[in-house]
């Protein structure tokens, strides 16, 4: 990243004129360097939601929300989709460079030998009430790993003890994600078979029942490849954000990831995945009828949204959603499924893209839209798609904590401005 100094931002703060740097991206992205700002004026600024701040710089992720444009490492969305291998991916994110053969089938290799869990973990699942959310328990399995490899608690840990926690942790995560699953149907575990690659063992611990063969689809392959690729990582987005602010602390690599689940849950973020194909189900419900849906999604006094709508960053197109509509068309009509809920979701971003309201406000389907489709048509229950992005989502967020800690970044910890009651004196309880 060309990271030059070549002009400044001036400041007038009360009669106060300080210069501030500006760091100028690879890409021409501009950002005012503001570290300065407080020991010089005594302001700090302010921007709730972060929608102006550039909380790092990173040679990770380039995205342009104008122009619809998402880069991993120089590498565009569409190329990799189109040609990479998941795992290619998470190297590529994770190490920077994409991997020569020689390297590729090292990493394949090391991360199929890390498959199984430690046994002990199905105690936990003993643990759940039936039917809890598979997102809980995903946060709690991973964190869980800590437990079995404390090696990973030490923030100084060596370069080959991070590098195998980084494994272990990729490798493990299709087979927790599997276990959620069946232990959710009361099915018997499936364990990891590694002649398998990563997307067909962890298709195939999900689908396989151990009574009956399982033949893998070739279309759910390709599929589920692509759909984690799309993924993948998306820079400063609030998941890995928070796994960065959780690592900024050498909290370990466990528990800054399975924070970043959790800030993934929420139906805002990738917890809007299930809430897709949830307010899709209600629209056919209730008749199909995509314009009523539209009208309560632009009334103020109705707290309904268009989930799948809408994106912080992305005001043009998400290219993610384009390849996934795309995608799901292949894959609905390679398998002969005729799911009308692709056709309710058709017509409502149809309808909500002529419609003054979208358009003003640059509003757009996103990758949530049609993912749902997707994985509803290969079998996966609705309450584990938000598991499904977190999978994908899993080399992002280890790149992301590996880049904060390689250049040891400091504590994260914003300031604020209060504006509670000034100092006044305590009163006794009975005065009260
Ligand atoms: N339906 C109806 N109105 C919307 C929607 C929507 N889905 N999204 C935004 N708006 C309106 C919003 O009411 C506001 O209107 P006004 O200016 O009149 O007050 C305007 O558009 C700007 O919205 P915002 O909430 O200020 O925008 P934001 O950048 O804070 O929020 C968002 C972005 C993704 C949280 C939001 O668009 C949303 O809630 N979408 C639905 C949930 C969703 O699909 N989330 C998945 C995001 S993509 C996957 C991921 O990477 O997380």
């Amino acid at each position: 990243m060309s990271e030059s100094i070549s002009q400044t931002a001036k400041v007038n703060l009360q009669g106060n004129e300080i210069e501030l740097p500006l760091i100028i991206g690879t890409e021409d992205e501009v950002g005012i360097d503001i570290s300065s700002l407080r020991s010089n004026t005594g302001a700090v600024t302010l921007d709730v939601g972060y929608k102006n701040t550039g909380s790092t710089t990173s040679n990770i992720t380039f995205l342009d929300g104008e122009k619809g444009v998402l880069r991993h490492r120089g590498y565009a969305i569409e190329e990799l989709a189109e040609k990479a291998d998941f795992l290619e991916v998470a190297y590529l994110l994770i190490y920077g460079e994409l991997p020569t053969e020689t390297e590729f089938n090292q990493w394949d290799h090391d991360i199929r030998r890390h498959t199984l869990v430690n046994e002990d973990m199905e105690n936990i699942f003993k643990a759940w009430p039936t039917g809890s959310h598979p997102m809980g328990q995903l946060i709690a399995m991973i964190s869980s790993l800590s437990s079995f490899y404390p090696e990973s608690l030490n923030p100084n840990i060596s370069e080959e003890d991070r590098s195998r926690t980084i494994r272990r942790l990729l490798a493990k995560m299709p087979t927790i994600c599997s276990m959620i699953h069946k232990k959710r149907i009361g099915h018997p575990l499936i364990y990891p078979q590694n002649n398998l690659n990563y997307v067909e063992n962890y298709l195939n611990m999900t689908f396989k029942h151990v009574t009956e063969d399982y033949e893998l689809d070739p279309v759910f392959v390709s599929a589920m490849n692509k759909l984690l690729i799309l993924h993948a990582d998306h820079e400063q987005n609030c998941s890995a954000s928070t796994v960065r602010l959780v690592g900024s602390s050498h909290a370990n690599l466990y528990a800054s990831i399975s924070a970043g689940v959790a800030a993934l849950w929420g139906p805002l973020h990738g917890g809007a995945n299930q809430k897709v194909i949830e307010m899709l189900e209600a629209i056919k419900a209730d008749g199909g009828n995509a314009s009523k849906y539209i009208e309560k999604a632009k009334d103020k006094d109705d707290p309904f949204r268009l989930m799948g709508f809408g994106h912080r960053v992305y005001k043009n197109f998400d290219p993610r959603a384009k390849i996934i509509k795309k995608s799901a068309d292949d894959v609905l009509n390679k398998l002969g499924i005729n799911d009308p809920t692709l056709e309710i979701a058709k017509k409502l971003e149809e309808a909500a893209l002529s419609d003054e309201y979208f358009i003003e406000r640059k509003l757009f389907p996103n990758v949530d839209f049609y993912s749902g489709i997707i994985y509803r048509a290969m079998g996966f229950p609705v309450e584990m798609f938000t598991v499904l992005f977190a999978l994908g989502r899993l080399p992002g967020w280890i790149a992301q904590w590996k880049e904060m800690m390689d250049n040891r970044q400091p504590i994260g910890r914003p300031r604020q401005i209060y504006t509670g009651p000034a100092i006044r004196p305590y009163v006794d309880l009975d005065k009260r």
